[in-house]
């Protein structure tokens, strides 16, 4: 068995989904398209024309999903809630069998001693509310802090740990400026609004959150993949510094130290407000952390910011969906984080994603064995960084089941738990048989 690095007690063990991912039940009682679907709908946009209308069925076998974390040995869950399920218009009406979904999970999870972490938004805004604009319009602020109470006056009584929003940066940059994900939309002007609203949304969220929901523990869940320049070249090193801005400090810099990274200060002037800084700048209490792998960039004239992805070295050891293989740049990066926003973090996703499709051997078992080495090195990283000084306190692995990878469809796989998409049978892979005994030995 492998080795079983030592962590406290209380260091907190968990997986995590999200709602489009793994729900299905696209017009199931009363919900409302959000952007993804619509993004789906575009021709070849999504690998093998896949959709997040099934999934997983998680809609509609979430009890039985919840018994199996119970039976991993779960202590934490992290889930999203589903704007257009809850809000179909995004705003007003609010639809009741859609929040009953979330009532039932939550009562689930805690008959079973499971801590649910609720996130707020993974990446599905309401179709209704994009064709008003979406974040590029300053009231979006107020429409997800009115989507926020309502949540927080539903579930607030049972779930005390909140997310804002998950990877601000990569679906702000994916969206509207690269646009490779849903609105699908490449425009400077619209991704920097974007970019200001959901920061002035997460300080509106965060204070909507305090009053209402007692005892609140609040954070926000960023993206931070250190950016390295795949060149020497001056071009490549500043398009990568200007790369790094966007996807690493947009987000984490005004919420924490209240001011925007140079570069885009600068860009963003425009629709900056006085008094802005302070509405995002709203105290926190933890920082989610999603980590896979540094990024390497470069200068892409081909897309809107001159940015873009470069090769790692040819040397660098790769995942098989060509991510680097960097253990060592996950304890560096909880070692910065810990010095710069000196708070407590929680690992919010990580782990491993294969195109292969995994299916069971004769004796019926999953041998998913890169993933699990990619765990056990990555959760040795994570104790190595803790006993230097990084004051992680939780680690959730990305995902609990294989689901709904974005544009990668269901050809990608990052669950523990294999599905098949077919019979929806989930079998837990030998990683999560081994993720278990790491949680009973902890
Ligand atoms: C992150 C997303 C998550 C999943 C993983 C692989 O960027 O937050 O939904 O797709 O990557």
């Amino acid at each position: 068995m492998a080795d079983r690095p030592a962590f406290p007690k209380d260091f907190l063990w968990g997986a995590s989904t999200s709602a489009y991912q793994i729900e299905g039940g696209a017009g199931a009682d009363g919900r409302a398209p959000g952007i993804w679907d619509s993004f789906c709908r575009l021709k070849g946009r999504v690998d093998n024309g896949d959709s997040g209308d099934v999934a997983c069925d998680h809609y509609h076998r979430m009890p039985e999903d919840v018994d199996l974390m119970a039976a991993l040995g779960l202590q934490a869950y992290r889930f999203s809630v589903s704007w257009p399920r809850v809000l179909p218009r995004g705003r007003g009406a609010p639809n009741g069998k859609g929040l009953d979904f979330y009532d039932r999970l939550i009562d689930r999870l805690l008959e079973k001693g499971i801590e649910p972490w609720l996130c707020l938004y993974h990446w599905d805004l309401p179709q209704a509310l994009q064709d008003l604009g979406g974040w590029t319009v300053r009231d979006s602020a107020g429409w997800y802090a009115d989507y926020a109470a309502l949540c927080a006056r539903r579930y607030g009584d049972r779930v005390k740990r909140w997310a804002t929003f998950n990877e601000f940066s990569v679906f702000t940059l994916f969206g509207w400026a690269f646009g490779w994900g849903a609105p699908s939309i490449a425009d400077r002007a619209a991704h920097l609004k974007a970019i200001h609203h959901v920061n002035l949304a997460h300080g509106a969220g965060v204070d909507t959150l305090r009053a209402l929901v007692p005892g609140a523990s609040i954070g926000a869940v960023h993206s931070v993949q250190p950016m390295r320049p795949a060149t020497g070249r001056p071009e490549d090193v500043e398009a990568a510094a200007l790369f790094d801005e966007h996807w690493n400090r947009a987000f984490p810099e005004p919420q924490l130290l209240a001011h925007y990274p140079p570069r885009i200060a600068q860009a963003i002037e425009p629709y900056v407000q006085a008094g802005d800084m302070a509405r995002i700048a709203r105290p926190v209490d933890w920082f989610g952390l999603n980590h896979y792998a540094p990024v390497y960039g470069q200068k892409d004239d081909s897309l809107i910011w001159g940015f873009g992805f470069g090769a790692p070295p040819p040397e660098m050891e790769r995942t098989a969906i060509d991510w680097p293989f960097d253990p060592g740049c996950f304890r560096d990066t909880l070692l910065d984080l810990t010095r710069r926003y000196r708070l407590p973090i929680y690992v919010t996703e990580n782990g491993y994603g294969t195109k292969a499709d995994e299916t069971p051997n004769a004796e019926g078992r999953v041998v998913d064995g890169d993933r699990l080495a990619y765990l056990q090195a990555y959760i040795a990283a994570m104790a190595e960084a803790k006993a230097q000084g990084a004051d992680v306190r939780g680690y959730f692995v990305w995902s609990l089941l294989d689901n709904f990878e974005w544009g990668g469809g269901y050809g990608t796989r990052f669950g523990i738990v294999r599905v098949d998409f077919t019979t929806q049978a989930r079998i837990p892979k030998e990683s999560a048989r081994w993720y278990a005994e790491l949680i009973r030995g902890a």
